[in-house]
């Protein structure tokens, strides 16, 4: 996503920081109560060993639900957004709860969003895939004539550039939602690129391949031939059923392991060419800044990183005793090898335990046990992938980068842990550094 405006200009920073914290707490002000806990009291004549209520009765019938939905216990689990960080809610995002999801699976129903302008919602009938430019022979594709080819299914995260953007400058957001939720991981069917361009043919000089997407903002990048015929696929499937809309039905280009944006959604048109387009996405938008003045291009591989959603600032711990701290990582090189843990601040770490499957360009889960003795500790996490690559400190990265830039922050995340147990999102000062 683009930001256009920059926090820290202006003084709203500091209120747009105690909006969040009051959101994590689940302040009723907001209208968010609940998003820690499930505000529903308990009843104490459902407590064990009594025979709680609906021991005592017949259920709905299975031609209750068509198609489930979650338990209504459950409702604080969804997306969000923050409204004051774009002008409409056309053209901005809104992030995956992280910090209650298990496992390494995003459900459907809950994957961040972005779009700029607005979820298209397109009739497959209507719908086409062309194919032109430098090929032998340009190809027109129903959505029927795409799930009858060869099909491949993998899973891989999906990150947008800017996830984390708002934090470059500053512990912004307090809340692992909104610090780390544009990321969703699915278990994507599609048909490989290198399928279709089996049948279109190529010409010697097809280099570059334009994505075109349907819907208002007609998103279009730029991508190398060389990535599409490696691991591309144009999805029509999330996690065993078809897209949502919200992710691009009826079918998405996935490109593993790149920044989200070139995931184009609601796909229409593939045009093959010799050098790249230089598009809006690609230019103004999508480029890292850097101190000075000029900015990395094409920059879009989604580096090494990894977030603590357990304890966070929206989950909290309950007094001393032992936890087992759990995590996120994932790196657009391949897999995650190893992720260590520390309680101090980085000073001191120890390797936290993979859970399997840790599968290339996909969310791995981590876990490692920890007794809290109840004083205020600095929980952080670094992934490290199978290149040898380590996730940077913020301090690290903004030697390199500056604090221009808002895309590419895979920087290592700080929680706060205070001794009343509640967790804020902070920003260590390097002495000596
Ligand atoms: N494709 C189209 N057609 N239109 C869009 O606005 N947004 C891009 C990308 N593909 C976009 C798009 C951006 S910036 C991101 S981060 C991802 O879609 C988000 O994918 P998601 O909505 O499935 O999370
Ligand atoms: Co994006």
């Amino acid at each position: 996503m683009s930001h256009e405006r920059d926090p820290k200009r202006d003084g709203l920073a500091v209120a747009r920081r105690r909006f969040l914290s009051a959101v994590a707490a689940g302040g009723a002000a907001t209208g968010l109560a609940g998003l820690v806990r499930p505000a529903e009291a308990a009843n104490p004549d459902n407590l064990p060993p009594n025979e709680p209520e609906w021991a005592r009765m017949l259920g709905p019938g299975v031609d209750d639900r068509g198609y489930g939905l979650p338990s209504i216990y459950e409702k604080h689990v969804k997306r969000r957004w923050v409204p004051w960080l774009t002008a409409s809610a056309e053209s901005t995002v809104n992030f995956t709860p992280l910090q209650d999801l298990h496992g390494f699976v995003t459900p459907n129903g809950i994957c961040f969003e972005r779009h700029h302008a607005g979820r298209a919602e397109v009739n497959p009938e209507d719908h086409r895939l062309i194919i032109h430019g430098l090929v032998e022979k340009p190809l027109m594709f129903t959505v029927q004539d795409l799930k009858r080819m060869p099909s491949e299914s993998h899973f891989y995260f999906c990150e947008c550039a800017a996830n984390s953007g708002m934090e470059w400058r500053n512990a912004q957001l307090n809340g692992v939602q909104f610090t780390h939720g544009m990321v969703h991981c699915v278990h994507w069917t599609g048909v490989p690129l290198r399928v279709l361009f089996e049948q279109t043919g190529l010409k010697p000089n097809a280099k570059w391949v334009l994505a075109e997407g349907a819907d208002g903002a007609a998103m279009t990048r730029s991508i190398p031939m060389e990535k599409m015929l490696d691991d591309c696929l144009v999805a029509y499937a999330q996690n065993g059923e078809a897209l949502r809309p919200e992710q691009g039905y009826p079918i998405r280009l996935v490109v593993p392991g790149f920044e989200a944006n070139m995931w184009v959604k609601w796909l229409r048109r593939l045009e093959v060419g010799d050098q790249p387009w230089y598009h809006r996405e690609e230019t103004s938008k999508y480029t890292d800044l850097l101190p000075s003045g000029k900015a990395y291009i094409f920059t879009w591989v989604m580096e090494a990183k990894s977030v603590i959603t357990f304890p966070c600032p929206e989950k909290p711990l309950d007094g001393p005793g032992y936890y087992s701290v759990r995590g996120l990582a994932w790196s657009g090189r391949g897999r995650i090898t190893r992720v260590d843990v520390s309680f101090d601040g980085g000073r001191n770490w120890q390797t936290a335990k993979l859970q399997d499957p840790v599968y290339p360009k996909c969310l791995t889960r981590f876990e490692i046990p920890w007794r809290w003795n109840g004083e205020r500790a600095l929980l952080v996490s670094r992934a490290i992938d199978e290149t040898g690559y380590v996730q940077p400190t913020m301090y690290e990265l903004q030697k390199v980068r500056g604090v221009e830039s808002v895309y590419h922050n895979n920087a290592q995340q700080v929680w706060e842990v205070k001794p009343s147990g509640e967790v804020e999102n902070v920003r260590l000062r390097y002495v000596n550094a």
